[in-house]
């Protein structure tokens, strides 16, 4: 499946944070929102997840690629993974996770299932709140997508999102006619007597 989100999940709390890169989420409903992530029990962070209950998964932009590989090669029993990628936790709104201040998107979640599948767990969460950066959302309320420049990663190697090739609907949407950009009403002509 490619290409997926490398995410940042951060959990813990603000006074001891901790960070892990995840790829194996996504979301599984739209009302009520939900997502999931899956992790190894060997993660430093899988017990914390496990005992807490919470989660933020923090899109990031690609300036953090770098971040991204880091904290998904580095373990967090190993070195404070934010002091050395530069990576803030500030405070979420509905969890005691962090979220991560560099982050354009975050998805404060809070764990309703762990599903043991194999090799990962898999944290089944509702989505709590979502905070996204000022800069990228549009007067009207709206994503601005380009700003928030959404890393991919496809087998194993990270990428920058490509040209857009369309909008939602835009297979079905009917194609204005050239020329004839104004909506033209059709007026019957009066019959010639
Ligand atoms: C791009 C990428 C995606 C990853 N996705 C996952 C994942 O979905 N689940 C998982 O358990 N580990 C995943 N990892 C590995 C963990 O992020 C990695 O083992 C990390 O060091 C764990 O941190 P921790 O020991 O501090 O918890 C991924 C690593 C990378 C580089």
């Amino acid at each position: 499946m490619a290409p997926v989100p490398p995410t940042l999940v951060s959990c813990g709390t603000l006074e001891e944070p901790l960070v892990l890169t995840v790829a194996w989420t996504g979301i599984v409903n739209t009302i009520p929102p939900k997502t999931y992530i899956s992790v190894r029990p060997q993660r430093h962070s899988y017990p914390v997840l496990r005992q807490r209950e919470e989660f933020v998964i923090n899109l990031p932009g690609a300036d953090l690629a770098r971040a991204v590989d880091y904290c998904g090669v580095k373990s967090g029993s190993q070195v404070d993974k934010f002091k050395e990628m530069g990576l803030s936790p500030i405070a979420s709104h509905q969890v005691e996770a962090p979220t991560i201040a560099q982050c354009p998107v975050s998805l404060e979640c809070r764990v309703s299932q762990i599903i043991p599948m194999g090799s990962h767990d898999m944290f089944l969460a509702d989505i709590v709140n979502v905070t996204v950066d000022e800069s990228c959302v549009g007067a009207d309320g709206k994503l601005l997508l380009s700003r928030c420049d959404f890393l991919a990663y496809a087998h194993g190697s990270y990428f920058s999102l490509g040209k857009e090739l369309g909008t939602f609907g835009f297979s079905v949407r009917r194609k204005k006619r050239p020329g004839k950009s104004k909506k033209t009403f059709h007026t019957p002509k009066k019959k010639e007597k």
